[in-house]
Formats: C-alpha cells, sequence, structure tokens
C-alpha cells in the first residue's frame, strides 16, 4: 500500500522525486532538526517505495560522500553498486533533458555521467558561456540545471570535466583559440596549456561545487582528465605532474569532498593515467574477465567500476554502414561485469547529437589516417539518438533488475512514452543564394604573407575562426596551361572555383582522398586553364572535424591552408583575401539577397525553403540522401553535417527547435542540391 502523501509527492509532474530531492538539499543545508522529521514523513515507514536519496540519506544528515575502499563503494555509510548512464547535456536538447533522465531512471539506475566541453563554454578565451551568451550552443550550456534537474529525477551524478574529453567531439572538447600558440602541447604541464585550464577550471567549478552529494546536491564523483594513459604514449612520457595539477585544482575548488578518479583501459594504458591515491576505474567493451581482473590486481582493496562500458559505437564518414554491436554480447558483457559486483557507467547510455561543427575525429596510422566523424552520434545505445527505446534498453533494464540489490526497496517508476515521430510532407526549394553574395556577407582580411590558418585570421577578438570554411580567393594571370599546387595538405577539404566556376570534383570513391583536395593528398596539383587574362582564383577549404582522440598534439589540428605555400604555375602566391565562413546560425538567419529558386546553381550555394506546421511539433528526421554535401540550418540553429557518402543519410531534427507556423530550414550545399527537403519519421542511419 501507497501512503497518500507520498503519492501526492511523488506524482509531481515536475519530476518524479522532484520534491524529496529539494527537500534533500534544503535538510542537508539546514541541518538535522528539521531534515529528520521531513525525512520520516518521506521514508520506508510511511511509503512502502523509496528514492534513492531516500534510502541513502535516510534522515536527511550526510556524514560522508563516496567512499571506494574494500570490495564495495559506499555512499553516506551504506553500500552502494553504481548503475550509470553516460548522457551529455550538449548533444541533447535541453528541454529533451528531463524525458530523457525519467529514462534513463526507469531502468533502474541510479546515476548519470557527462563530460563538460571546454570549447563550447569557453569559445573565447576568458569568454564564458554557462546558458546566456546568445551563441549557437548556448542554450544547451547551463550545466547546473542539467545537475539538478538529475537529482530532481532521482539520480546521482558523475562528473568529467576534462579538459580534454575525447568523446568524439571536436578537438576532444578543447578550445581552438589553443592553437593559436604554435609551441602549444596540449594535456601536458606546458605553461600555454596549464594556464588557460586553470583559469577555466577556476570559472566552471565555483558555479557546481555547492551541487556536491556532501553539500546536498547530486555530485558524487569527479574524474582527473580522461583515458590519460591512452595520451602521447610511447613518444611522450606521462605527464603526471600535469594530473597532479589537475587535481589540486579541483581541491582548490572544494572539489575532495567527492570521489576522485580515472580512466583507463587496463589492458591497453596499464596505471600510466593512474594518480596514487586515486580510484582508478576501467574502459572496455570485451575481454572483461581479464580486464576487470588486471583492475583487482592493481588495486585489490579497492572496489571495482567500469566507467565506460561501451554501448555500442560510433560512424566515421566514409565507413559502409552504421556500426551496430550486438545485443546479446551487450547483455553478456553487462552480466559479466554486475556478477564481477563492479560498478558500472554505460557509455553512451544516449549518444544524441554532435550538433552544428562538432563532430570530431580519429587518426589511423595507416591509410586514410584522418577519419572524420558523423553528427549523427547514434550510439546504438539503450537510447537512440532521438531518445528511443531499443532492445538494449529493455534487456538492460532487465539485467541491473538482477543485480540491483535495492532492487524491490527502491522505487521504479514508469518508463515515459516514446516521443512521436512525424514525417512531414516534403518542403520546396523557394529560394537561393549564390555564393558571391554569401561570401560578400562574410568576414574578410587581405594578407601579402601567404595563406594563413582558420585559427590564425584576426577575427573574433583575437581568438581566430574556431570552425566552418574559409575561402582562400587570389588573383593571377591563367594560361591554358595553369595549374595550381598545395604544398602538403589541406586541412581537410578543398573545393576550387575559377572566376566563379567550380573546378573540383565531389568525392567520387576511396582513392579520391588520397587527390587534390582531400585531406590526404600531398603536393597535389589541380589544372585550371585560363585565357592569358587575370582571373579570379578561389580555394575554399572546410574544417571536417579536429582530432579527439589519439595524439591530439601530434597530428595536424590547425585547419585552412597553412601547411605549405600555394603555387600557381610553380610560383608561390603570397597576396591573399581570406574569408572566414563560420556560418554561425545568427550570420545564416541575416544572410540577405535572397532570390526565387530557379534550378540548382553550380557552385557551392545556400538554399532555402519553409516548412509550415500547423500543430504542435513534433521529433523529425531531414533526410538528405538527395543532396551532396553541406550543412542545414533550422530556424538558425545548425543541426549539423549532411554528405551523401553516409553512412547516416539522415539529420534528426528535435521538435523543440520547431515551432507551430513557419520553419525556416536553409542548406549550405557545397556540389548539387536535392529538388527539396524531405521529412521522414524514421533515421537511416545506414
Ligand atoms: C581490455 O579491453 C579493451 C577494450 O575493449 C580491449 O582492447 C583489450 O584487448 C582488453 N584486454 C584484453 C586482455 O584483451
Ligand atoms: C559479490 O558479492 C557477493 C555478496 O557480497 C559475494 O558473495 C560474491 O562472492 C561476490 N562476487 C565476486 C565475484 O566478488
Ligand atoms: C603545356 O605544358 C606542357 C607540359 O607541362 C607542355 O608540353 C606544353 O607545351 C604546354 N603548352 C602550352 C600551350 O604552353
Ligand atoms: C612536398 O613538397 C615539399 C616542398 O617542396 C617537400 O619538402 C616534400 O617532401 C614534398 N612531399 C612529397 C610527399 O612529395
Ligand atoms: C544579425 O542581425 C541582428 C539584428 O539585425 C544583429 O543584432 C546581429 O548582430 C546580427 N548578427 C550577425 C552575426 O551579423
Amino acid at each position: 500500500m501507497r501512503d497518500c502523501r507520498c503519492d501526492v509527492i511523488y506524482n509531481n509532474p515536475q519530476g518524479m522525486y522532484k520534491k524529496s530531492a529539494l527537500e534533500f538539499t534544503r535538510t542537508v543545508a539546514m541541518a538535522p532538526y528539521i531534515g529528520s522529521f521531513l525525512f520520516a514523513l518521506l521514508s520506508i515507514h510511511l511509503c512502502n517505495s523509496l528514492s534513492y536519496y531516500d534510502y541513502f540519506v535516510p534522515d536527511g544528515v550526510v556524514n560522508t560522500g563516496l567512499v571506494a575502499e574494500g570490495d564495495d563503494f559506499t555512499l553516506n555509510d551504506k553500500e552502494i553498486l553504481i548503475l550509470s548512464g553516460a548522457l551529455h547535456y550538449f548533444r541533447v536538447h535541453p528541454s529533451h533533458w528531463r524525458d530523457t533522465l525519467k529514462k534513463i531512471r526507469a531502468a533502474g539506475m541510479n546515476a548519470v555521467e557527462t563530460y563538460v566541453p571546454w570549447n563550447l563554454h569557453e569559445p573565447r578565451q576568458n569568454v564564458y558561456d554557462f546558458g546566456d551568451l546568445g551563441e549557437d550552443m548556448s542554450a544547451f550550456l547551463d550545466v547546473r540545471s542539467f545537475i539538478q534537474m538529475a537529482q530532481e529525477e532521482d539520480l546521482f551524478v558523475i562528473l568529467r570535466p576534462g579538459p580534454y574529453i575525447c568523446a568524439e567531439w571536436e578537438f576532444g572538447g578543447m578550445p581552438s583559440w589553443l592553437l593559436r600558440d604554435p609551441n602549444m602541447e596540449v594535456r601536458t604541464s606546458y605553461e600555454g596549456f596549464k594556464t588557460p585550464l586553470e583559469v577555466y577550471f577556476n570559472n566552471l567549478l565555483p558555479r557546481l561545487v555547492d551541487l556536491q552529494f556532501t553539500r546536498g546536491g547530486p555530485i558524487i564523483a569527479v574524474q582527473i582528465e580522461n583515458e590519460y594513459g591512452n595520451f602521447g604514449y610511447p613518444d611522450v612520457p606521462h605527464d603526471k605532474e600535469y594530473l597532479e595539477a589537475i587535481k589540486d585544482i579541483l581541491t582548490a575548488n572544494g572539489f575532495s569532498e567527492s570521489l576522485y578518479f580515472t580512466s583507463d583501459t587496463p589492458l591497453l594504458a596499464g596505471d600510466s593515467g593512474a594518480l596514487p591515491g586515486v580510484l582508478m576505474t576501467a574502459n572496455f567493451n570485451t575481454y572483461g574477465e581479464e580486464n576487470l581482473s588486471l583492475l583487482k590486481e592493481m588495486q585489490p582493496d579497492r572496489p571495482l567500476m567500469v566507467m565506460e562500458f561501451w554501448t555500442g559505437w560510433f560512424d566515421h564518414w566514409l565507413a559502409p554502414f552504421h556500426v551496430r554491436t550486438p545485443v546479446k554480447g551487450f547483455g553478456e558483457m553487462l552480466e559479466l561485469i554486475l556478477s564481477h559486483n563492479s560498478s558500472v557507467n554505460m557509455y553512451m547510455f544516449i549518444g544524441g547529437t554532435s550538433f552544428g561543427f562538432m563532430a570530431g575525429a580519429n587518426t589511423l596510422d595507416i591509410w586514410p589516417h584522418y577519419t572524420p566523424q558523423t553528427s549523427t552520434y547514434d550510439y546504438d545505445a539503450p537510447l537512440s539518438e532521438a531518445g528511443d527505446y531499443t532492445e538494449k534498453y529493455i534487456l538492460a533494464k532487465d539485467i541491473m533488475a538482477r543485480y540491483n540489490p535495492l532492487e524491490g526497496v527502491v522505487d521504479h517508476p514508469e518508463q515515459p512514452p516514446q516521443r512521436v515521430k512525424a514525417s512531414y510532407p516534403e518542403v520546396a526549394i523557394s529560394e537561393s543564394l549564390d555564393f558571391a553574395t554569401l561570401l560578400s556577407q562574410q568576414n574578410s582580411v587581405e594578407t601579402d604573407e601567404g595563406t594563413l590558418s582558420m585559427e590564425l585570421l584576426p577575427f573574433n577578438e583575437g581568438n581566430g575562426q574556431s570552425y566552418g570554411y574559409v575561402v582562400y580567393t587570389a588573383h593571377a594571370t591563367l594560361t591554358p596551361n595553369s595549374s595550381l599546387q598545395i604544398i602538403n595538405h589541406v586541412r581537410d577539404m578543398a573545393q576550387v572555383l575559377v572566376d566563379g566556376v567550380v573546378m573540383t570534383k565531389p568525392y567520387g570513391g576511396l582513392l579520391d582522398v588520397s587527390s587534390f583536395g582531400f585531406w590526404n593528398g600531398q603536393n597535389k596539383s589541380l589544372a585550371i586553364p585560363g585565357q592569358d587574362e587575370v582571373a579570379e582564383v578561389m580555394i575554399m577549404v572546410e574544417n571536417l572535424g579536429r582530432v579527439n582522440f589519439g595524439r591530439p598534439h601530434k597530428y595536424h589540428q590547425q585547419k585552412g591552408l597553412w601547411e605549405g605555400p600555394v603555387l600557381i604555375d610553380g610560383i608561390q602566391v603570397d597576396q591573399w583575401i581570406i574569408h572566414s565562413m563560420e556560418l554561425k546560425g545568427s550570420q545564416v538567419t541575416n544572410l540577405t539577397g535572397w532570390i526565387p529558386f530557379a534550378g540548382p546553381l553550380e557552385t557551392p550555394a545556400m538554399y532555402r525553403g519553409v516548412l509550415h506546421l500547423d500543430g504542435p511539433p513534433q521529433d523529425t528526421f531531414l533526410d538528405m540522401s538527395g543532396w551532396n554535401k553541406g550543412v542545414v540550418f533550422v530556424n538558425g540553429f545548425n543541426l549539423g553535417r549532411y554528405w551523401v557518402v553516409g553512412p547516416p543519410k539522415t539529420l534528426y531534427l528535435p521538435a523543440p527547435f520547431l515551432r507551430e507556423g513557419n520553419n525556416q530550414i536553409i542548406a549550405f550545399e557545397q556540389y548539387a542540391p536535392g529538388p527539396a527537403f524531405v521529412f521522414r519519421d524514421t533515421p537511416i542511419l545506414g
């Protein structure tokens, strides 16, 4: 029997556990007297179902935070098996945070884990964004609200603030302005890295410090760096002083009340990313037995935790198909982990989306060396990119119910219903805006010292350009025999126009990545025939995503043309006009010069259409399979990249980006537009 008072509290539409979690916050602050009374009301004596907060803080008093000694974790002196799921607040629309947190809690989990992306929170040096900077991603950046909401939904929080987060995220979450320093050594004690990092942490951490469990909030554990054991090895020694420095910054900001940990794949990195006394956790999805026993061997007196149990995997452009990992293997590995009494964080529980230009890239020692990631971050996880339940969700819920020591003690909220997906009627292209008109509205600079990297362009108050495209323009007399040569590489893809005519072809097959205009091509030439007259030569270079894993300090992370000079007919060209085409949402919304659509243009161009909705918007997917390559903006928000090479052919369009009435859809298409904007109610992930 449920006590009626509990029903009133628990059926709060704002959040199943909102009241009790808030009471918890308040009572911890107000000390035991009132606290014990309030919690008595909410406690097991009156209710036969408890929240996790009720269970771990039965009288409103916190004595200790999360402790990792012996075989089991304890929280406030009670044993806890941490059942956590990764949800990146910067990859799920904030209007969907609560629904997603409820889905995580309804699976039986007791914690949510997130990274914190430095590049979004400090887009320009000493300019911070925690939700109100008015930038494209600002709406996603109220990390404090996200953490508080997790508590309202009866979840503890594991915080992984970086500064490096990997995460298949642009530059592993580091801001591109770091790359203006030619001597930059990221993730080391190099002052040029450590000092900005400290300034950033001193800004971020005070905003969250009172959200620790010990102070009435949900944060129970904080990670130091991220997979540091995998970094630089073997050509760069592990910089333990740097790891210690991060720990010291966390401690100076009051975070030693939470449990510190590092995470690595034990059998690949051993303890090379660890610090004495700091809990090591493991990341893997194969050889669980071996990895867990090595972790136990390295750390016999401490409980086991798999910080990243990879529930699926992510996609690279040009791959033959969307990565799916078998449901059965997922279940077996989860069961193996739990049967070792190990706590777990499912990475990811929901992948979400790397909106805009936020997808990162990997490097390979072998061809094709650089492999950029797709905008969809559907991880083949328990929840799909759009938050739908998958077979893995059902299986995980079932397995966790068998291993959760608090099953039957703690309440099981109901699973929220699926969000309806719409397949809206297709939208015709109504207007276009040509390349010259587009360029005329971009920031530009003239130089006579050759091409400059994106990062060194004199824009954004001395921070350079971070993302998007750069267009380099020169004037030269071209003969019927003229050629253009780019010494070394383009970072990452280039299209050439001569007097407004495109001279390069779209990607046509894997071997192309080693030819002119692609990242693997080195010292490649392109014929640019002219008529013995001065011509305008333009090279549009796209940043396809900075590398997020491996050796980001060794890879060529600056974007644009900077590795070597550009030659026309063998002569180095030093005079350039450089346009910075950042394609920020507000810039795209502000564009003027649209004309009625009269057929596809043969150059990069903008295309616009209007989606009219009569009722409340629903989630949908934009099917760009009829187009070639570019990015799509919906009501001024950059949804991400599409590219006919796949594997994905759709872009997830969350309902909160749409509104009743007219919605503006704009595509920047680099080669050839499709016949219309097409919407589907299911994704094509490839
Ligand atoms: C441990 O896990 C990693 C990642 O899944 C895997 O690459 C490695 O091979 C595993 N260890 C062993 C001994 O296989
Ligand atoms: C897991 O914990 C239970 C209960 O404490 C214990 O009986 C069992 O031996 C443990 N299993 C392992 C693999 O450590
Ligand atoms: C064009 O260049 C080729 C070799 O690079 C040369 O053989 C040919 O004579 C040139 N033609 C003209 C018209 O300059
Ligand atoms: C590319 O050209 C540069 C400058 O001439 C040269 O140093 C380099 O070795 C060349 N690389 C290749 C692969 O030809
Ligand atoms: C776009 O236009 C608005 C209103 O005219 C202006 O405030 C804003 O600065 C413009 N943004 C950009 C990036 O040009």
